[in-house]
């Protein structure tokens, strides 16, 4: 079951919203805006996210956060059953955010694994049918270091065994972030070492790699670097540093959008399944921000804005969807 749910979840020319912000993070976008912090703000904000008519055409799966898969839509139907009848899997993040790892600073590790086969069955039971964990990596001096890389890998992998165990597929998320001055080649080869030690782990800890995706960053410098590389060398540097390191058999690599803007998200994406259609996994995406950003502006917490909001979010998945397939119009945009 965990290996046909990943091979939903990485269809051809569909791809995964990442709708699983935590409270706090929710309620930081929310407030930028001038959005009420209120659990009711975001059921509905979430409940418009998941009833977009059409979204299951171009979105295979929807990654949820622990409040969300507890709440309904006005009709009392359950989030995740939402999903599900639009034909969306639904997930769940699981783990529970992350702390400073001690003795290195500026680095951090992600915390969740006590009690998780628990609460994989209770997600389970409330209609998950995979989950995700994201561990953070910095860059800068001297980072990332080796006992952070270490410790996030074994905890990825302990995860994954565990959502195999219950029959869920994991999404293994090691994210290289983007803040900082390094460039692009800082990015490859923190990307490079950080996926190399996921891999060991991942088989130390006998799981199944046709039943995970990858989650991976796309190989980009840094927030406040100079350098502006174009889709083809940011296409080129991401596929050739994950070939080197991610075997040919793991279901599917669902790219994080980061930092990246709305409109390189997409141009790059487009640019990898151009430039490598023979690829050994599917190239697709699992975006927050770069899904999300117009239709969370546009909607603002008005009411009389819902459509106009879900409209903003189709056009994105459509977007993003051509460029899973190598097919993305730049046309699309510029009418928009
Ligand atoms: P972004 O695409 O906004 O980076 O979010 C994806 C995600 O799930 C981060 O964990």
């Amino acid at each position: 079951m965990h290996r046909e749910t990943a091979r939903r979840m990485v269809a051809p020319g569909r791809g995964i919203l990442a709708m699983d912000e935590s409270n706090g993070t929710c309620n930081r976008r929310f407030a930028a805006l001038g959005i009420d912090q209120t659990e009711e703000q975001r059921r509905r904000y979430r409940q418009l996210l998941v009833t977009t008519p059409g979204l299951g055409e171009y979105i295979s799966a929807a990654i949820l956060y622990d409040e969300t898969i507890r709440q309904t839509t006005d009709d009392g139907t359950p989030m995740p059953q939402v999903l599900a009848y639009a034909g969306v899997v639904p997930g769940i993040k699981v783990d529970i955010g992350t702390t400073a790892l001690a003795r290195h600073p500026g680095e951090k590790v992600t915390e969740g694994l006590d009690g998780l086969r628990e609460r994989l069955a209770e997600y389970a039971d409330l209609g998950a049918r995979f989950a995700k964990w994201r561990a953070v990596i910095a860059v800068g001096q001297s980072r990332p270091s080796r006992g952070c890389i270490e410790a996030n890998a074994h905890a990825l992998a302990r995860y994954a065994a565990l959502c195999q165990e219950a029959d869920m597929t994991p999404i293994v998320e090691p994210e290289v972030l983007m803040d900082g001055d390094h460039g692009l080649r800082a990015c490859a080869e923190a990307t490079s070492r950080v996926l190399g030690r996921v891999f060991a782990e991942l088989s130390t800890h006998r799981v199944d790699l046709s039943g995970i995706v990858l989650k991976s960053n796309m190989v980009v410098p840094g927030l406040d670097s100079d350098e502006r590389p174009s889709p083809a060398e940011v296409a080129r540097a991401t596929v050739e540093t994950l070939g080197e390191v991610v075997p040919p058999n793991v279901a599917g690599i669902a790219f994080l959008s980061g930092g990246q803007s709305d409109i390189d998200a997409t141009v790059r994406l487009d640019a990898m399944n151009r430039l490598f259609p023979d690829a050994p996994w599917t190239l697709t995406f699992s975006y927050g921000r770069a899904l999300q950003r117009a239709a969370l502006e546009t909607w603002a917490g008005d009411p009389s804005r819902v459509e106009d909001a879900q409209r903003r979010l189709l056009h994105r998945a459509r977007a993003n969807a051509a460029a899973a397939r190598g097919a993305y119009d730049p046309g699309m945009d510029e009418a928009a």
